[in-house]
C-alpha cells in the first residue's frame, strides 16, 4: 500500500468521516475530490471520475452550474441570513413553499423547511405525535417502518433507518418503531411466489403488525418509493396499492419520503407518482436544491396544519424549529433548480434516458458476478453474488463490493457499495447517452477486474 499523501494524513489525524470502517480508514485515507464539472469530478492528482452517484443521491443538475451559483451569490449579496422564528419571514422561503405546494402530488396545506432529510423524518415523527394530541388519541404514536429502509441517522430517523448498522451499539431503534419486511422480491419472495402474490403478502404482514400492536396505537408508516442506501429496492407491483388499503383501513398516517426519489429521480416529480400511491405527508431534501446548498422541507396536508393550530392555541407557541431552516440562501439557490428542472424538462429528460439506462444495467446483470441488476428511472443497483443460479452471497468478510468500487475509481467511475454487496448507481440526470455508454464500459472493466480477483484469491468456495 503506497504511503499516504500529506493531505490524505491530515484528513486521518483530524476528521471522523461517515460510513467507513475507521480504523482501517487509517490506512487507505480518502480519495480527495478537489473540482467538478458537469457529470465529472476530479480528484487531488488530476484524475477524473463519472460521478455515477450524483454525489449521495442529490446533485442532479451536475456541477458547476453557473445559473445555481449566481442564485446563491445574489443572494448572499442582498439578504444572507434570515431566519423563520418568532414570526419573521423572506421572500425565498414564501416563494420556495409556493412552488413546492405547485408541485405536490397531492394537495399539501403548507411547508416546514429544515436542513436534512434527517431533520425532515425527524420533523414528520413529531408532526404525527402532536396530531395525534391534538386529535386526543395520545396512545396512537408507534411508527412502523421498514427492513433495510433508510430515514437519516438523527434518533428518531435512525429508528426508522432499518439497516443494522444504524442501530447496533447507538441503543436503536426507540421504543415504538416497528419495522415490517423488505419488499426485495429477488431475496425475499418465497419460491414460486410473483411479485403480486408477494406484495400481498408483504401488505398482509403489514395489517397482522398493525392488528397486533393495536390499530389505536400505530399512527404512521413511512417509506422510501425505491429504497436507496438499503440496495436499491423497487417494490414489486402492486406493492403500494395494497400497503396504502391497510394504512387507510387502520387510520394510519402515510408518510413517503422522497428525498432521493423527489424531483425526477424516477421519471416523475415525486416517486410515490411512478408507483402509484398518495400519502399524506412527504419529506424531500437532496436534489430540492440539486445539493449546491443544504435544505429539506416537510410537506404538510392540511387536517395535519390544523393539529398544530389546535396546539399551538393550546401550549401558545409551536415549539420547533431549526437555526437554518430555509435559509434564504438554500431557500433561493432550490427556487433556481426547480425553475431549471421545470424549463428544461429535467423530470422528462430523466424519463426519456431511463430506458436506455435500464437496458445499459440490465445487460450489467449478464455479468458472472451480478446476481440481479435492478432499477427504475435513472436509478440503479447491481447486486454481487458468489453464485448467480442459488443467489448465493459472498461472505461479507471479503468486501466483494468495497472492493469492485475501487477498481471502478481506477477506472474512472464512482460508484457506491452498501450493505448486501449491492453496487449502486444514481448519475446526474443532466447525464448523456453517450456519457451513460461511458460509465457502464467502466463498471463492466470494473467488474471484470473484481472476478479476475475473487477467481485469484479463490473466495466464490464455499
Ligand atoms: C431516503 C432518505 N431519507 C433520508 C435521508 C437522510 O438525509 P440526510 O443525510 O440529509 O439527513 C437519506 C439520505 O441519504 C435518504 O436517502
Amino acid at each position: 500500500m503506497s504511503p499516504l499523501s500529506n493531505l490524505a494524513t491530515r484528513d486521518v489525524e483530524t476528521l471522523v468521516h461517515p460510513y467507513v470502517n475507521l480504523a482501517k480508514f487509517r490506512e487507505t485515507g480518502p480519495l480527495i475530490i478537489e473540482r467538478a464539472k458537469g457529470v465529472h469530478v476530479y480528484d487531488s492528482d488530476g484524475k477524473s471520475y463519472i460521478e455515477a452517484m450524483a454525489g449521495l443521491w442529490c446533485t442532479s443538475l451536475g456541477y458547476g452550474n453557473e445559473e445555481l451559483v449566481e442564485a446563491a451569490a445574489s443572494q448572499m449579496r442582498k439578504l444572507s441570513f434570515a431566519h423563520l422564528f418568532t414570526g419573521k419571514s423572506h421572500d425565498p422561503a414564501i416563494e420556495l413553499a409556493e412552488k413546492l405546494k405547485e408541485l405536490a402530488p397531492v394537495p399539501i396545506s403548507k411547508v416546514f423547511f429544515c436542513g436534512s432529510g434527517s431533520e425532515a423524518n425527524d420533523t414528520q415523527i413529531k408532526l404525527v405525535w402532536y396530531l395525534n394530541n391534538a386529535l386526543g388519541r395520545p396512545q396512537k404514536k408507534k411508527i412502523v417502518s421498514r427492513v433495510k429502509a433508510y430515514h437519516g441517522v438523527t434518533i428518531a430517523a435512525a429508528s426508522l433507518t432499518g439497516l443494522p448498522a444504524n442501530h447496533r451499539d447507538f441503543d436503536l431503534p426507540l421504543p415504538g418503531f416497528l419495522h415490517t419486511a423488505c419488499p426485495h422480491h429477488y431475496r425475499f419472495a418465497e419460491a414460486g411466489e410473483n411479485e403480486e402474490q408477494f406484495a400481498t403478502r408483504l401488505a398482509e404482514e403489514l395489517d397482522a403488525l398493525i392488528v397486533k400492536e393495536g390499530p389505536d396505537t400505530v399512527a404512521a408508516f413511512i417509506a422510501e418509493p425505491v429504497m436507496g442506501a438499503g440496495g436499491v429496492i423497487v417494490p414489486p407491483r402492486t406493492y403500494f396499492e395494497k400497503v396504502m388499503e391497510v394504512c387507510t383501513r387502520h387510520n394510519v398516517f402515510m408518510i413517503s419520503d422522497e428525498v432521493i426519489c423527489g424531483f425526477g429521480r424516477l421519471g416523475t416529480a415525486f416517486g410515490c407518482e411512478k408507483l402509484n400511491y398518495r400519502p399524506h405527508a412527504l419529506s424531500v431534501a437532496k436534489a430540492l436544491s440539486s445539493a449546491y446548498l443544504p435544505i429539506a422541507g416537510v410537506m404538510i396536508p392540511e387536517d395535519e396544519y390544523q393539529a398544530l393550530l389546535l396546539e399551538s392555541r393550546k401550549i401558545g407557541v409551536f415549539g420547533h424549529g431549526f437555526t437554518y431552516g430555509g435559509h434564504p440562501v438554500s431557500a433561493a439557490v432550490a427556487l433556481k433548480a426547480l425553475e431549471i428542472y421545470q424549463r428544461d424538462k429535467i423530470f422528462e429528460r430523466a424519463a426519456s434516458l431511463a430506458p436506455h439506462f435500464q437496458n445499459m444495467l440490465a445487460a450489467l446483470g449478464e455479468h458472472p458476478l451480478v446476481g440481479e441488476a435492478r432499477g427504475i428511472g435513472m436509478i440503479g443497483g447491481a447486486e454481487l453474488v458468489a453464485d448467480k443460479r442459488t443467489k448465493r452471497s459472498f461472505d461479507p468478510q471479503h468486501g466483494i463490493a468495497p472492493r469492485a468500487v475501487q477498481f471502478a475509481e481506477a477506472e474512472g467511475v464512482i460508484v457506491r457499495a452498501v450493505m448486501g454487496d449491492v453496487l449502486t448507481l444514481c448519475p446526474p440526470l443532466i447525464i448523456t447517452v453517450a456519457e451513460i455508454d461511458d460509465l457502464f464500459a467502466r463498471l463492466i472493466r470494473a467488474l471484470d477486474r473484481t472476478l479476475d480477483w475473487v477467481t485469484r484469491e479463490n473466495i466464490a468456495q464455499v
